[in-house]
């Protein structure tokens, strides 16, 4: 168990396309350590999610675990702490909704974002069943964000009003301007 130094914005791991894990690799003991790592990890940046390249791991793995209940973006559905392994989206309405967006690898700062509403999960659990799930709301938007970063992504290229990124200390002034 170990907490990993995060990677931020203009480290090359996070703009690589990560690759699969292979079944020798989902099985290896050593997978449950890295999973292990990226919990403490996460459990001690204070996030829902973390994917494996955010610490500089080029592997299509992350994790999400969100508590249910009121939040800033409604009342949320809790899901657990998962471990999803070689994930895929698959968007079932490409009708977008708008959430600020935030992201470890990005401290300090949130951007508006724009995706599409609906979506299916399927992954792979640690035991290599193959799993499924259908989100809506601001959980479709959370896999979205997770799962770009297994493509290089950041939530920054998917921005289409560079006014609408901020400073999350300055988020409320913003919002009431
Ligand atoms: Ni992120």
């Amino acid at each position: 168990m170990a907490v990993r130094e995060i990677l931020r914005m203009g480290q090359p791991v996070l703009r690589r396309r990560a690759r699969p894990l292979t079944e020798a690799e989902r099985t290896d003991p050593a997978l449950r350590t890295l999973v292990d790592d990226m919990v403490d990890t996460l459990d001690a940046a204070g996030g829902i999610g973390l994917a494996a390249p955010q610490i500089g791991e080029a592997l299509r793995l992350a994790i999400i675990r969100v508590p249910g209940g009121p939040s800033r973006y409604g009342e949320l559905e809790s899901i657990p702490l998962t471990v999803y392994v070689n994930p895929e989206i698959e968007v079932l309405d490409r009708i977008t909704q708008g959430f600020w967006e935030g992201c470890l690898s990005v401290p300090g700062l949130r951007g508006w974002v724009e995706r599409p509403r609906a979506i299916r999960v399927r992954w792979l659990d640690l035991d290599g069943e193959p799993q499924s799930a259908e989100y809506s709301g601001f959980l479709a938007t959370v896999f979205q964000h997770e799962f770009d970063h297994l493509d290089g992504h950041l939530y920054v290229d998917r921005m289409t009003d560079m006014t609408r990124l901020v400073f999350e200390s300055e988020l409320d002034t913003h919002l009431g301007s």
